[in-house]
Order: C-alpha cells, then sequence, then structure tokens
C-alpha cells in the first residue's frame, strides 16, 4: 500500500509508525485511520517484527478526529457509516505491544489512539485533553472510558467536562504515561523500550499483554485464574526452558520464537 498520511520504518525488530499530516496537526481522518490499520496488519503478521511504535510530530501527536471531515455528519453519516467503529479498534486488537510515543498535542481522538496503545512515553511538552465538549460532541473513541481507568474519575470528569489540557508531569503523577523524557529524546528512548520488549519471546510477550489488559476487563478473581492459567501454559514453551536454563547457566537466552 502506498501510504499518503502515515510514515512506516523499521528499526531492527521494531515496526515504527509516524502519523503524518502535518498540516492538520495529524488530525486523524479515514484515510489516515486506514492506513494505520493496514500497517498494523503488515507489523502484525511479520515475524522479524516484536513490538511497534506510533508517533507523531514534535509539534502534535495528533489533535484529535478530523474536525473538517465530520463537521457536516448527519446522525445516519455516523451510525451507518460505523464511524470511529469500522476501522479504530484495529489497534485495540493488535497482539504484538504497542508504544505511544508522544509529543506536542494529543487532543480528543489523539488522546484516545494513545491510551489504546498498550503504554505511552511522554516528551516533556506533551498535552493531553478531550476537548469535544468545546466542539459540542463528546469523546468517541475511549475517552470516557479508558481515561477514568487511567487517571481515576476525578480528573477525568475535569476533563471531559471542561476540555482542559493536562501536560506531560501531570500525565505522569495520574498514571496516564508511563515515563516523561525530554522532547529531543522522545523517539529514541521509545525505540529502546521497544527493542527491548522485541528482544524477548514473543509468545510471552503477548500473553503478558493479554494478562494486563484482562485486569480491566473482568472481576480480580476471574483476572487471576486467566493470569494463572496462562502462567502454567508457558511451561509448555520452548522459550521458557531457554529462559530458566540460560538464568542457570549464567549466560543470555537464546529465545526462539521472537
Ligand atoms: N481536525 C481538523 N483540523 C485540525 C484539527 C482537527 N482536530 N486540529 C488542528 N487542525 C488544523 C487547524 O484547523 C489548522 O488548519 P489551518 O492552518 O488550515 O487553519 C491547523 O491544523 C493548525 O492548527 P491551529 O492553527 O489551530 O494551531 P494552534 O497551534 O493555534 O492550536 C490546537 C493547536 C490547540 C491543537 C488547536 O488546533 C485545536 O484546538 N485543535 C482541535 C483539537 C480538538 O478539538 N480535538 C478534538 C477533535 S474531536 C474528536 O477527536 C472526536 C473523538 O473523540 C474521536
Amino acid at each position: 500500500m502506498d501510504y499518503q498520511n502515515i510514515i512506516v520504518e523499521t528499526h531492527g525488530r521494531v515496526g515504527l509508525i509516524r502519523l503524518n499530516r502535518p498540516k492538520q496537526l495529524n488530525a486523524l481522518n479515514d484515510a489516515l485511520v486506514d492506513e494505520l490499520g493496514h500497517a498494523l496488519d503488515v507489523f502484525e503478521a511479520d515475524e522479524g517484527i516484536g513490538a511497534i511504535v506510533i508517533t507523531g510530530s514534535e509539534k502534535a501527536f495528533a489533535a484529535g478526529a478530523d474536525i473538517a471531515a465530520m463537521a457536516n455528519f448527519s446522525y445516519m453519516d455516523a451510525y451507518k457509516g460505523n464511524y470511529i467503529t469500522r476501522n479504530w479498534e484495529r489497534v485495540k486488537t493488535c497482539r504484538k505491544p504497542v508504544i505511544a510515543a508522544v509529543a506536542g498535542f494529543a487532543l480528543g481522538g489523539g488522546c484516545e489512539l494513545a491510551m489504546m496503545c498498550d503504554l505511552i512515553i511522554a516528551a516533556d511538552n506533551a498535552k493531553f485533553g478531550q476537548p469535544e465538549v468545546k466542539l459540542g460532541i463528546l469523546p468517541g473513541a475511549g475517552g470516557t472510558q479508558r481515561l477514568p481507568r487511567a487517571v481515576g474519575k476525578a480528573k477525568a470528569m475535569e476533563m471531559c467536562l471542561t476540555g482542559r489540557f493536562m501536560d506531560a508531569e501531570e500525565a505522569e503523577r495520574s498514571g496516564l504515561v508511563a515515563r516523561v523524557v525530554p522532547a529531543e529524546r522522545l523517539l529514541e528512548d521509545a525505540l529502546e523500550t521497544a527493542k527491548t520488549i522485541a528482544s524477548y519471546s514473543l509468545p510471552v510477550v503477548m500473553m503478558i499483554k493479554e494478562c494486563v489488559n484482562r485486569a480491566y476487563e473482568s472481576p480480580l478473581n476471574e483476572g487471576l485464574l486467566f493470569e494463572r492459567r496462562t502462567f502454567h501454559s508457558s511451561f509448555a514453551l520452548e522459550d521458557q526452558k531457554e529462559g530458566m536454563a540460560a538464568f542457570l547457566e549464567k549466560r543470555a537466552p537464546q529465545f526462539k520464537h521472537r
């Protein structure tokens, strides 16, 4: 596929997707989100890729869904066209770990896209927000659901109701982002983190991702049972034998299923 709205690169075992609509601050239109989904399909199918990074520009990760594209939507355009659900869900269904490397604005759908990823690394100039209320709409790609899970009800409610932005320092303090790094080191840091993840056994990494996500979707006892069964199944992996043998033999592991 010839991409017009994203730039795709590989860095060793890491797939990098740069959102690339600079004039619109990476506003997310259907074409961009379709391309993002296609790039994820390609990386997911590629045995040489163990983790994926999604990033934007220094000024904007993404300033939200494309307002110009939806300004004249009717209810039927949105509902029958399955707006958001049709193509945004691909990020959520990716089985390989996805890191959002966020600099600048991550607003509305941009904040929601970042939250769909498995973890967010933020530049010190990052700004997160759900300003949809100012447009006469509400968050539509998970903002009212994922933000409270990340930062708690009080801050999520305040951000969604007032449109206030949260800076990187507050986002880290509130648990929205894993780490804040100087803007000039963002990509290097995110790629390094992704490379570390991609150096481990891929099935184990996928199991961990599945288990952590289960914590958000099930009662504690069900989640613990799911984790325990998955943990038991890890003993069927050649990489478990290799990982533990390498530890006992005081050498680096050579994971087969990367
Ligand atoms: N959609 C379409 N175009 C956008 C956009 C968006 N979400 N955000 C920015 N742009 C465009 C601007 O229209 C402008 O285009 P022109 O140069 O052609 O006028 C260009 O990007 C640069 O933007 P600004 O001149 O506004 O730049 P700024 O530095 O002064 O302000 C900003 C930056 C604070 C991010 C401001 O652009 C802004 O508030 N953007 C909208 C943010 C927003 O409301 N996002 C939510 C969208 S709705 C949504 O996402 C729904 C959902 O849940 C899925």
